[in-house]
């Protein structure tokens, strides 16, 4: 296969260049960088050893898509581009709403008129809201509770659209996979390419590594008495190479000759429960070192506990997370140890 990977140079996107090529498909990269460098595609390149086109562009421009396919044959797109700062969102929601909703329309648009049938689109475990009971089934009710997760929300509801005009018309074009991921943690083994967050980092792993190596100077844990084992949130976290590798089983199982149209949807987790607790004392364990941390009010918004039922992505795509919680820790504290600042300026 030959894919598309948008928002390729970002954290997850980069992680699933790698598994694609490790898997033996092509890929096309496309990125505007307005969350990350080139550089992270280069080191893609470094670690697989082989070299791929880099479009640099925005999901949101419909020329350099349709010139993009009209130069390569691509035979389906993952669609990891757009904005993920649950904040921001609430602060800027025509931002997100233009970027994620508009951005995900515009490439639709040109892939219809191409004639590729085949989407994979990275949704998130925060259309769950705040869930009634765990573990959380795909069947379970969706209620976004912030403007990143509303606007998840409606490619989800743009895409079961897509769905059932396909119905109406009885000439099925879209199949559709909806990735929702639970907590992605971790780093290539290589220590080449990671997580790189602009400013304080929003998740708990990228902020335990920075404290480590000395960025910051203490974690603040938002929340001590939340309804759980010891008080702390409980999340669901999962290795990016483990998430990278759902990708390629979504792609394979969507693209088989006997693949039914329309949309289907998996969880990607662990199926497991962490604490931050838990999270911080794996860590010291693995990086042989103190994690100072503060116990501060809760977040509003955060949910006391959310972890997946995976075992639907087990059953259909034959997927399971299998790299243990240790070595997202390692894996991490590797990538951050070698690069303290993230990837260089390439100014610099
Ligand atoms: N990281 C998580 O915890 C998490 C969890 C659930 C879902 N997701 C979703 O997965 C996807 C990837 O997340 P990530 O953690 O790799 O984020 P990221 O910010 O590291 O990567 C997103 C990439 O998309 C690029 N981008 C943004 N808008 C673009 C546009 N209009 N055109 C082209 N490129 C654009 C950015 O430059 C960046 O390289 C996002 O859609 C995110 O919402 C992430």
């Amino acid at each position: 296969m030959n894919v598309l990977v948008t928002g390729a140079a970002g954290y997850i996107g980069c992680h699933a260049c790698i598994a694609l090529i490790d898997a033996g498909h092509g890929i096309v990269a496309l990125d505007n960088y307005s969350n990350s460098s080139p550089l992270s595609l280069q080191r893609v390149m470094q670690i697989t050893g082989c070299d791929f086109p880099i479009v640099e562009a925005s999901v949101n421009d419909r020329d350099v898509l349709d010139e993009l396919f009209s130069n390569h044959a691509i035979d389906a797109v993952m669609h990891f581009a757009g904005f993920k700062a649950v904040g921001e969102s609430c602060l800027e929601p025509l931002t997100y709403y233009r970027n994620n909703v508009t951005g995900s329309v515009t490439l639709l648009e040109a892939m219809k008129a191409a004639g590729i049938k085949d989407f994979i689109f990275s949704s998130s475990a925060t259309v769950y809201g705040d869930p009634a009971s765990t573990p959380i089934t795909e069947n379970f009710p969706l209620q976004a509770t912030n403007p990143y997760g509303r606007s998840k929300l409606m490619i989800e509801e743009i895409l079961q659209d897509l769905e059932s005009a396909d119905n109406i018309a009885e000439n099925p074009f879209w199949r559709v996979a909806i990735l929702r991921y639970f907590n992605p943690v971790g780093a290539h083994s290589s220590g080449l390419v990671g997580e790189d967050p602009k400013g304080i980092p929003n998740n708990l792993l990228p902020y335990i590594t920075q404290v480590a190596v000395g960025k910051l100077a203490k974690l603040s844990v938002f929340g001590g008495d939340y309804p759980t084992p010891d008080g702390t949130g409980v999340r669901d976290y999962l290795h990016v190479m483990d998430l990278a590798e759902g990708h390629v089983r979504a792609l394979e199982a969507l693209t088989r000759p006997d693949a039914p149209y329309g949309c289907q949807t998996w969880n990607l987790g662990t199926g497991n429960g962490v604490s931050v607790l838990e999270m911080i004392r794996a860590f010291e364990s693995v990086a042989q070192c103190r994690i100072p941390y503060e116990i501060v009010a809760r977040r509003p918004g955060d949910v006391a506990e959310c972890w997946s039922d995976a075992s639907k992505a087990e059953r259909e795509l034959g997927w399971k997370a299998r790299r243990s919680l240790n070595e997202m820790m390692a894996d991490s504290w590797r990538w951050q140890r070698n690069n303290p600042d993230g990837y260089p300026d390439l100014e610099s």
